[in-house]
């Protein structure tokens, strides 16, 4: 058995993970991040790629948005589709100048990896058999077992960021979290392809013949997705048969742009809205997919994970550095706040977009009469904008801060996260190395 010892363990080289390791790095806080698979089984998988400003901010702060910037396209608005009519949400106009990045998870997964690996920083990629022990005392430790030898890491905490199928929220007894779940009765069918995008905005689309949506990740990369039945299985999908779906949900613009090609990945995703609570055990933290799914509508899982990590890496930077056990005392409720109301949009979105077949015509009629009623409201139109490029980091507290601080107080408080970060990697680099 080999013995290692670190501040913060982390479990999962996921975005959720990775990010926390790069944080904590930039503020001085020692991490090593196990992770099950290799890193190009890792960087195989095509997940979402719409990024809010709080997300970009994040990782401009993390010092990797260099490609992102080059690379991702800015996105100021999207198209809402219904009944074959087109409604644009512009999201510039409507929320006072906010954008999304479209920027591919892949490929800010591929630049965390390598800032990590720049760095000489610990990740153990094929770690086996993951487990946890002791995070409700002062010493938790981390076991894996690597090329048949066992590890062991002695650590101050443990970083849940191993996605849903992860062996932390696994470890806790059932009988300290609350599962809160919804399990749609369909799918997304997803095809990348190196085709240029029928649009340059993203259209979302609700049609008698199921939900569309049309994305991309560069001016020469397309991604759609077609709501399918559960028990379709990809292999029966040709490529052939998906194009000619989507351009049957298409409206006849839509279908004379549309660029067809060979399928570059294709796969079935079920869509589950999913959260626990709380999100902190002990000296354990959930963050990303460990502590909540949301259905893909509205591209929040990446954002929301994003968010988590944010807070935590405050929290552990809070601690070592004020020696203040505040932040981590907050965690939970102050990610569940944010993480309801992404829960609730994606949920809305999802209803909304989508053919529930199986409750009968009423529910067609209640979303043409709200989608109607969207498409001709600014106060609608706003709503829907303002959910989507997200919400800033600190909302509500703003507003809670006001309310109990005294003036002074309050001017005082607001220190810039350089500044927070640079105090932080003196202190811990004093007592860590
Ligand atoms: N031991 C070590 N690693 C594990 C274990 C385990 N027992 N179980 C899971 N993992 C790893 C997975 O292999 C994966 O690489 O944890 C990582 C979790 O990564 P993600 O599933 O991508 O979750 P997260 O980092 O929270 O990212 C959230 O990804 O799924 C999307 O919608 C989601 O976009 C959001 C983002
Ligand atoms: C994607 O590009 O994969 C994507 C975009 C927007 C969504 C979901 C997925 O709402």
């Amino acid at each position: 058995m080999r013995t290692q010892r670190t501040q913060v363990a982390i479990v999962g080289a996921g975005p959720s993970g990775l990010l926390l390791g790069q944080l904590l790095h930039r503020a001085g806080v020692h991490t090593i991040i196990l992770e099950r698979q290799t890193g190009d089984y890792v960087l195989g998988r095509i997940r979402a790629g719409v990024l809010e400003q709080v997300s970009v901010d994040l990782l401009d702060e993390a010092g990797v948005g260099a490609r992102m910037h080059k690379e991702g396209l800015v996105h100021c608005g999207f198209e809402l589709m219904f009944e074959g009519r087109r409604q644009r949400v512009d999201l510039h106009g409507l929320t006072g100048g906010k954008t999304v990045m479209v920027y591919g998870q892949t490929e800010l997964t591929r630049d965390l990896m390598e800032a990590r690996a720049a760095a000489g920083l610990f990740t153990v990629y094929d770690a086996q058999d993951v487990r946890i022990y002791d995070f409700d005392t002062e010493k938790p430790r981390v076991c894996y077992r690597k090329d048949g030898v066992e590890h062991e890491i002695a650590c101050d905490f443990i970083a849940g960021c191993d996605g849903f199928h992860g062996v932390c929220r696994s470890s806790v007894p059932r009988a300290a979290i609350t599962e809160f779940e919804k399990v749609y009765p369909f799918g997304w069918l997803g095809l990348l392809s190196d085709t240029p995008p029928v649009c340059d905005e993203l259209i979302y689309i609700n049609s008698e013949r199921g939900f569309a949506l049309c994305s991309q990740r560069s001016r020469t990369r397309s991604r759609y997705y077609l709501q399918v039945p559960l028990t379709d299985r990809v292999e029966e999908w040709t490529d052939e048969a998906f194009w000619d779906e989507l351009s049957r949900r298409l409206d006849d613009e839509g279908r004379d742009k549309l660029v067809t090609g060979r399928s570059l990945e294709k796969s079935i995703a079920p869509l589950r809205s999913f959260v626990i609570e709380p999100l902190r055990f002990g000296r354990m933290f959930l963050a990303g997919d460990a502590g909540h799914i949301v259905p893909p509508t509205g591209a929040k899982g990446l954002n929301l994970a994003a968010t988590d990590v944010k807070y935590l890496s405050m929290a552990f930077v809070e601690y070592y550095v004020d020696k203040s056990q505040a932040g981590i005392d907050a965690y939970s409720a102050r990610c569940l706040r944010r993480i309801w109301r992404a829960e609730r949009f994606s949920w809305w979105f999802t209803a909304l977009m989508h053919r529930f077949s199986e409750d009968g015509p009423i529910v067609g009629k209640f979303q043409a009469a709200e989608l109607d009623y969207l498409m001709h409201s600014q106060a609608g139109l706003r709503s829907i904008a303002e959910n989507y490029v997200g919400l800033p980091l600190d909302f509500g507290e703003h507003h809670e801060r006001q309310r109990s601080a005294h003036p002074s107080e309050f001017c005082g408080h607001a220190g810039s996260v350089e500044g927070e970060h640079s105090r932080a990697a003196a202190a811990i680099a004093a007592r860590f190395n």
